[in-house]
């Protein structure tokens, strides 16, 4: 029989109070070799509750739901479901099925869709048997509408999902959890690939659905959200639930001291007079997705000593400006200039070997091979060199050693650096990804939403580090949505809109703000 979002659409007629807890985690418990990555954590899901989970990279905050979820069987403790009557029951542990028969739904931190699959396919992928698929796909269809326009979340359902943007994506996968019928959705990060406006659209949507009676767990680094659309919150530190509120009562500082157990502070940007030119763009043009995405003749220079920031919401054309400047993008007409030299295009190996550093937007995709050790991770852009090889031969014993030392300098956390890459935590892959790049000694460092997915502290070392590499002359591209961080950090700003790049005369956020949007005259 082919599921039809059941719950979501008859939940008016729920004899459940808000008050009531839909689910109960007691005391669950899970290490992986040494690492005890949660301890003992207990946590109550009310009905109709949206629920921030927060903590430092690294906390176990992903574990702890995919225990919920069934992906990870815990060491010990007990997951707790209530029905519509309020009735316990105990949720056999270690198997999703069951998670998704008890109306549990999981969004991950990245995503699994198919991306030559349309929308339609891979929300009834996961449900429907393939057994007669194309004729379900009619009576499909029909009740992702329905669900669409009950929980607002609208995405055109017959092309490629690979075609449509990171927002659009994301809302697939919640209807993917939705069409499964679910009581409990868990979204691990949501936002962090979203630009701020389709966050806060994203949060309007969970706030329709939770009036229908659906329950959200959402984990997020992102504290402004937390504040503005979570009822309550729950901490996590080293594994441990360390604290837990009404979003009420709470402030950043408040969180922040219980994540970290204390505020973090960035340092001040000195003025350092800029040097030579290193990177030029001149008449570059560059194919994109869409003509908004494609880059037409644009120019733009770089010196020594200096962070040129570009500001712009993302899907404006940084993923070609990005491509082409790290050599991933073949542009169709114009040059690109690097220390007096012009660069061969869309040869990533060159721009490599001539310096250029690239701290990649997708991380799991361009950033790391996650079936090779952190180990291998860091050291494989310079491979070559005559510390780690001699005739052709890996020197094991440097090798290890080195990241041993790399781990620690820059905090990379996690089982060891003989463990697939994979297996480390969101932002501790980000940080072995900033580790290999600064350890690169580049001319250029092309930063793309370098802190995206990082918790605080990590976030103000990143922006120390490329400080610093500043300092020694190294010239940064930084592109970003965060205003702040932009602010913060460049020595000039250009915004980047419809694939264009203009300079922006000004540090001011809301005049920055109506140029990214394209409001001010
Ligand atoms: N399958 C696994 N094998 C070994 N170690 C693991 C595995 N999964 C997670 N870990 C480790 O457990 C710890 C907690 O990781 P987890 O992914 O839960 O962190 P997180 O709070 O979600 O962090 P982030 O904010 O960076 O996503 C980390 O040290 C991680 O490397
Ligand atoms: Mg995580």
């Amino acid at each position: 029989m082919i599921n039809i979002g059941r719950r979501i659409l008859r939940r008016p007629s729920l004899k459940i109070m808000q008050s009531d807890p839909v689910l109960a985690l007691n005391g669950l418990t899970k290490s992986f070799g040494e690492i005890n990555a949660v301890k003992d954590v207990s946590l109550v899901l009310k009905n109709g509750e949206v629920l921030a989970l927060l903590g430092e990279n690294g906390a176990g905050k992903t574990t702890l739901m995919n225990m919920l979820f069934g992906h990870y069987l815990p060491d010990e403790g007990s997951v707790e479901i209530f029905d519509f009557n309020g009735k316990k029951q105990q949720l056999s542990l270690g198997n999703p099925r069951s998670a998704i028969a008890a109306g549990i739904g999981m969004v991950h931190q990245h995503f699994t869709l198919a991306e030559n699959l349309t929308a339609l396919d891979n929300i009834m992928l996961g449900s429907e048997p393939l057994f007669n698929f194309s004729r379900k796909q009619a009576l499909a269809r029909g009740n992702i509408e329905n669900i669409m326009s009950q929980s607002g979340l609208k995405v055109p359902l017959d092309i490629p999902v690979g075609q449509l943007t990171v927002g659009e994506q994301q809302r697939i996968e919640i209807l993917k959890a939705l069409y499964r019928d679910v009581r409990i959705l868990v979204l691990d990060e949501p936002t962090a690939v979203l630009t701020p406006q389709e966050a806060d659209v994203l949060f309007q949507n969970i706030g329709v659905m939770t009036q229908n009676g659906l329950s959200v767990i959402f984990i997020s680094h992102k504290l402004r959200e937390v504040l503005a659309f979570s009822h309550r919150l729950a901490v996590l530190r080293h594994g441990e639930k360390v604290g837990e509120m009404a979003t009420s009562d709470a402030n950043e500082q408040k969180i922040v001291s219980l994540m970290v157990g204390s505020q973090a502070k960035s340092k001040e940007r000195k003025y350092v007079a800029p040097g030579n030119v290193v990177l030029s763009l001149e008449d570059l043009s560059v194919p994109g997705r869409s003509r908004r995405e494609s880059l037409d003749a644009i120019n733009l220079t770089v010196r020594k000593h200096e962070v040129l920031g570009i500001a712009g919401i993302s899907g404006n054309g940084q993923t070609a400006l990005a491509g082409a400047i790290s050599g991933m993008i073949e542009p169709s007409s114009g040059q690109l200039i690097l220390d007096g030299k012009t660069i061969i295009p869309g040869d990533p190996s060159i721009t490599i070997e001539e310096g250029i550093a690239r701290i990649p937007e997708d991380r799991h995709r361009d950033g790391i091979v996650g079936q090779m050790s952190v180990a291998e991770n860091l050291v494989i852009e310079n491979i070559s060199s005559s510390t780690f090889q001699r005739h052709g031969i890996l020197n094991w014993d440097a090798i290890l050693e080195r990241s041993k030392e790399i781990c620690v300098q820059y905090d990379v956390r996690g089982p060891g650096i003989n463990t697939e890459a994979r297996l480390l935590s969101g932002g501790n892959i980000q940080k072995l990804i900033l580790a290999r790049v600064f350890e690169s000694r580049p001319k250029l460092i092309l930063a793309n939403q370098p802190t995206r997915g990082l918790d605080i502290g990590a976030a103000n070392a990143v922006a120390e580090r490329l400080l610093v590499s500043r300092k020694k002359g190294v010239a940064i591209v930084l592109i970003s949505e965060d205003l702040d961080e932009i602010i913060n950090l460049s020595d000039r700003i250009m915004v980047m809109r419809d694939g264009n790049l203009s300079h922006a005369e000004t540090f001011d956020r809301d005049t920055l703000g109506l140029l990214m949007a394209g409001e001010a005259t």
